[in-house]
């Protein structure tokens, strides 16, 4: 049976529907405009930015985008929702749901319940000592955290037999919790909903999905299109959009809209390095995942002592936000300050001395 037939279960806080439409009837809807609504049990966001973010529209030209048609025809392997994440959101709509009901479940998991430790004992959650239960991991998570870790957990073990030269799969769900955890610390630092920040968690979580995807499917193209970034020291998506006139952002955003993920979301995996190809009016979940993954690419830029500004000047200043990006990379725990005058930024960085 063709992946394009397994790969299809609507994710929503609503145990998924049994579901007949495939990969390619997702493409097909995003060409329908505005069949990228959030499904009916997708998470809510009641600020304005929220409803911004959520009008979907900017992904409904990917439907139509001949090279991102061509590089999912190329796909014959394709991730499925987690089997425990739908256990879950059924345990979680039953009026006893219970947190330790979840632990169990978890538990009686064992690649799931490794995968998961081994993402919640990680530097990027810095715990002072190790969860060693899946029950005290979704304790100190809360629900909503939890179901978005068992998505990326899953889908990392769906791949994780597959090799390609130069990519980790360990390095991309080390990144994937650092920028879900940053874009959730903006998210509520700029809208102070706790909804809108679970939003931002879940896309910062499955931001880079398609790398797995690419590196899956495509292992050889793959492994040399990551190694000319790094000998031409550019992005991996530059790369790819070089090579597939598409880039793993657009394409994880077509194979999850299968999954019925919210159109925030969707837009934030769509343009996470392009947000200015995005309808945004304001902050929204893309803002919140695209700064946050700006500034892990900083951090590396900074180390190897290169460091210019990643963050898309023109799109922030559109939004009229340019003046918060040195408080968003402190937020980030990178303290770092940039001049405002875009055209200085490359080689105008001053570092500020903080304790
Ligand atoms: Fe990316
Ligand atoms: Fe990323």
């Amino acid at each position: 049976m063709s992946f394009w037939k397994r790969a299809n279960s609507p994710v929503a806080d609503k145990p998924p529907a049994a579901s007949t439409k495939g990969p390619l009837a997702a493409i097909e809807n995003l060409a329908a405009p505005g069949s990228c609504g959030p499904s009916s049990g997708a998470p809510s966001a009641s600020s304005k930015a929220a409803s911004e973010a959520s009008s979907g529209v900017g992904i409904e030209a990917l439907g139509r985008s001949e090279s991102v048609q061509k590089l999912l025809s190329r796909m014959e392997r394709l991730p499925s929702v987690p089997a425990l994440y739908t256990q879950v959101l059924s345990e979680l709509a039953r009026p006893q749901a219970s947190i330790q009901f979840v632990g169990r479940l978890i538990s009686k998991d064992p690649a799931m319940t490794a995968r998961i430790l081994q993402m919640v004992n990680s530097a990027a959650f810095a715990l002072p000592v190790p969860i060693a239960e899946p029950m005290e991991a979704v304790l100190h998570l809360g629900v909503e955290r939890t179901k978005s870790l068992l998505l990326l957990a899953g889908l990392t073990l769906q791949f994780d037999s597959s090799v390609c030269p130069g990519f980790s799969h360990e390095a991309l769900w080390c990144h994937s919790l650092v920028v879900s955890g940053s874009a959730r610390q903006l998210a509520l630092l700029q809208t102070k909903d706790a909804n809108f920040a679970e939003m931002a968690y879940t896309a910062g979580l499955l931001h880079d999905v398609g790398k797995l995807m690419l590196a899956a499917n495509l292992s050889e193209t793959y492994g040399q299109i990551i190694d000319q970034a790094a000998r031409r020291h550019i992005e991996v998506s530059q790369v790819e959009r070089e090579i597939f006139d598409a880039t793993h952002a657009e394409l994880a955003a077509c194979l999850l809209t299968a999954w019925g993920l919210p159109a925030s979301i969707l837009d934030a995996i769509a343009w996470h390095h392009s947000p200015a190809r995005s309808r945004d009016t304001g902050f929204s979940i893309l803002t919140a995942v695209h700064v946050a993954n700006a500034v892990e690419r900083e951090k590396l830029l900074h180390k190897a002592g290169l460091l210019t500004n990643q963050m898309d000047f023109p799109y922030l200043d559109s939004l009229g936000l340019t003046g918060q990006r040195n408080s968003w990379r402190e937020a980030c725990g990178f303290p770092v300050f940039v001049v405002d005058d875009p055209k200085k930024e490359r080689v105008g960085l001053r570092q500020a001395v903080r304790g």
